[in-house]
């Protein structure tokens, strides 16, 4: 009630051609130059409307109208155009709304830390967390938050208050060049370890963004591709992993993704942004456009987009005067423009913006960081073989032979939007000459040598280091040495898909080491799953994935044992390019730009449909080269006493035993497979860490739409009545136990 009549006293001010009005007018706006206070129990909602509701339609609409919050000296624009004055010169600016105490929203790539692509800002440095494909290998939320909550510290520290962060899109194509920004294939891992990333961040006064919604699959013709998948299919993976994100994160905006889904692009698409997110999902946050995504006004207003972000990479400044003028003619509601700054306002208010304002030159506590980064990273290693257990290699090893990957300069990043200049630079940048990035990117390696790490946790090794470009001399030094550790490196970068082979030399070089020298060692530094043809010839494979900060050291303190290896696959590593649903890419007979939608467009189905990933695999009988959660230890465990509860809720206990002689941990996983269903779903996970001959009783209680199929014509999942089979075990593939629980109908709402 007081808050209406607040709104029409304050219409009635604003339409007084009085001079007296006019005079009145000044004395509100002078005495709204404090941020809002917030009233004592008030919620974000409260307090938004009431804000709302003293805001001038020019105020909402710059609310509504990003800008691109930097300009590159001497590029075109709109990458040179002038950019706001008070932008931090990152990826996004909005203004603020000073008379009422909003501030402008300063925003940030991503989700590895502070991004700085294209050198933005010269010299500023920040913490590179490993990629999110290390840290959901970790299979552990707490890494996850920790992660988020270092990102977000260093973004708060200097000065941004919107983290691009929380990609959570599904590793459904493995050739996806942006797979390093995702935590994987499975819709229950990747929403839990994305919603606890954007969590962390949110803890520090950020807002984070869940990105990029949906089904954004494939950057090769990402501005015109069309995903053609039926609604129970999408239910059940790419949209099931944002919402179990949603509800867990709590994210303050979600991105819409570049492509079209169901004919319409994500970022004007009525069933995605409103059906879905804010209908049935009840997402109170706000939509906001990826940079170049948005493509109408009325259209994408109507459907559900809130915010177009920097709106010169868009065709039209469609959230500028157009919008002004689809208000005026009532093509748009003014009401929805309210609901527009309200979404936007209340994740302000929500995440703690004006309580907790982020102001360039805040401290940073750089060696604390680091080790949350090494943290993540130690614990997001896979090992994925260790013949006779060649490592972990002893401390006092004579001769030790390093190959390749740079290993001498550092830790390889990925490349794009997430991509950050490291404390301490770069450790070596190397031009990418061929495809559409060709001239436009650097593959950056972070400076945490791997070679200078193993010098130090052997010193009294001779250690050598051979490049790998000379072939011939790399296997002469692995002859002569007890153990030969090959690096090897796959670049992946966001604006081009990636292929699954190692380039260059990279197996050629491996195959001779291993025939030179049984004990090698490969060490993986990739975005994504690789083909490995050698994988037979060689002693030991670690999957480093890209490290981040202290990357080197991490690797080392795996090799040596001071960490035992306890990360697991969140994707398949195929056998061939075969086994893939889509074994040609699509859209890969085009060769697109990266930012322009300009090309022949093009359908993407999916034949996998729901079963992405491992679920494919064992539906149609195919053995992969790793299964998804798959990964071994220096020691083992076993799995006992399975007990199983049914009826309404799943609910599993079971023993797992370190049988070994060393401490380490394992992530116990069960899967589930309905009656009826082709392939087993994981429903539930947990990492225990075992000292030898501990025992640990465990009970997980599966996460329930992952037990139910979605019903598109009742708009609910429902829980079929009959037998479950269980798996329990330390991978997808090789339970250790099974059972059979019986379930009830039951009905959960989206
Ligand atoms: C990417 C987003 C990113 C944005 C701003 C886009 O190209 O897809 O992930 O947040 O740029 O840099």
């Amino acid at each position: 009630m007081a808050i209406r009549l607040t709104k029409r006293s304050m219409q009635t001010l604003l339409t007084a051609s009085s001079a007296a009005g006019a005079l009145m007018i000044a004395s509100v706006a002078l005495a709204e130059t404090q941020p809002p206070p917030q009233i004592a129990s008030e919620t974000p909602d409260a307090r938004a409307a009431r804000t709302v509701a003293k805001m001038t339609a020019d105020e909402k609409l710059s609310l509504v109208r990003g800008w691109f919050g930097a300009s590159i000296k001497g590029a075109p624009p709109p990458l040179g155009a002038p950019a706001p004055a008070a932008a931090l010169q990152s990826a996004g600016y909005v203004p603020g709304v000073p008379r009422l105490g909003i501030p402008a929203l300063q925003e940030t790539d991503a989700s590895l830390g502070v991004a700085n692509s294209a050198w933005l800002r010269p010299g500023d440095q920040a913490t590179p967390l490993p990629s999110a494909l290390a840290v959901a290998a970790s299979w552990n939320p707490t890494v996850a938050f920790n992660g988020g909550a270092m990102i977000g510290a260093e973004a708060h520290a200097k000065g941004f208050n919107v983290l691009l962060a929380g990609g959570a899109n599904l590793a459904r194509e493995p050739r996806n060049g942006r797979t390093f920004e995702y935590p994987g294939e499975d819709p229950l891992l990747s929403g839990v370890m994305a919603g606890e990333m954007i969590r962390g961040v949110q803890s520090q006064h950020v807002i984070s963004t869940a990105k990029h919604y949906a089904a954004n699959d494939q950057e090769t013709g990402r501005m015109l591709l069309n995903v053609v998948m039926d609604e129970k299919a999408m239910r059940e993976s790419d949209l099931l992993a944002f919402e179990i994100a949603l509800e867990r994160g709590k994210p303050g905006a979600v991105m819409c993704a570049y492509n079209k889904f169901a004919g319409d692009y994500a970022c004007e698409n009525a069933f995605l942004l409103t059906t879905v997110l804010k209908h049935d999902w009840r997402y109170p946050g706000w939509v906001m456009s990826d940079w170049g995504a948005a493509h109408s006004t009325v259209k994408a207003a109507l459907a559900g987009l809130d915010q177009e972000s920097a709106h010169t990479f868009d065709a039209a400044d469609f959230y500028g005067p157009p919008l002004k003028a689809a208000l005026a003619s009532g093509a748009a509601p003014e009401a929805r423009l309210d609901d527009m700054a309200h979404r936007i306002l209340r994740s302000m208010f929500e995440v703690g913006l004006i309580e907790h304002p982020a102001k360039p030159g805040g401290a940073i506590d750089v060696a604390a960081h680091a080790n949350v980064a090494a943290q993540a990273e130690e614990e997001g290693i896979v090992l994925l073989k260790n013949a006779d257990d060649l490592l972990p290699l002893a401390a006092s090893a004579k001769t030790i032979a390093v190959i390749g990957g740079h290993a001498d300069a550092g830790v390889l990043s990925g490349g794009g939007s997430t991509q950050v200049l490291a404390y301490g630079g770069s450790g070596r940048e190397i031009p990418v000459t061929s495809g559409p990035l060709a001239g436009l990117m650097k593959m950056i390696y972070h400076p945490f040598s791997p070679l200078a790490a193993i010098k130090a946790a052997a010193p009294g090794a001779a250690v050598t280091f051979s490049g790998g470009e000379d072939v011939a001399a790399a296997v002469e030094a692995a002859k002569h040495a007890e153990v030969a550790v090959v690096f090897a490196t796959q670049w992946r970068a966001e604006g081009q898909d990636a292929s699954l082979t190692l380039d260059g030399q990279q197996d050629a070089l491996i195959e001779a080491v291993a025939t030179a020298n049984p004990h090698t060692i490969v060490v993986l530094e990739t975005g994504g799953a690789v083909l490995t043809p050698w994988a037979s010839k060689v002693g030991a494979i670690v999957e480093a994935w890209y490290p981040g900060a202290e990357g080197g050291r991490s690797i080392a303190r795996v090799l040596f044992g001071q960490v035992n290896p306890s990360g697991k696959l969140p994707i398949t590593f195929p056998a061939s390019l075969d086994q893939l649903p889509n074994p040609k890419l699509p859209g890969s007979d085009h060769t697109y730009a990266l930012m322009y939608p300009k090309g022949p467009p093009f359908d993407v189905h999916y034949p996998e449909g729901a079963a992405v990933g491992y679920r494919w695999y064992q539906e149609r009988g195919l053995a992969p080269l790793y299964p998804f959660g798959f990964g071994l230890s220096y020691t083992h465990f076993a799995y006992g006493a399975l007990k199983t509860n049914g009826g309404k809720n799943l609910t599993v206990t079971f023993t797992v035993t370190n049988t070994g002689r060393r401490t380490g941990a394992e992530v116990a996983e069960v899967y589930v497979q309905p009656p009826g269903g082709a392939y087993r779903r994981l429903v539930g996970f947990t990492k225990v860490t075992l000292k030898p001959n501990e025992t640990r009783r465990v009970s997980i209680t599966a996460e329930r739409r992952l037990l139910a199929g979605f019903d598109t014509h009742a708009n609910h999942w429902t829980i079929k009545p009959g037998a479950y089979a269980v798996a329990v075990g330390g991978s997808s593939d090789q339970p250790q136990l099974t059972g059979q629980v019986v379930l009830t109908r039951s009905v959960i709402n989206p």
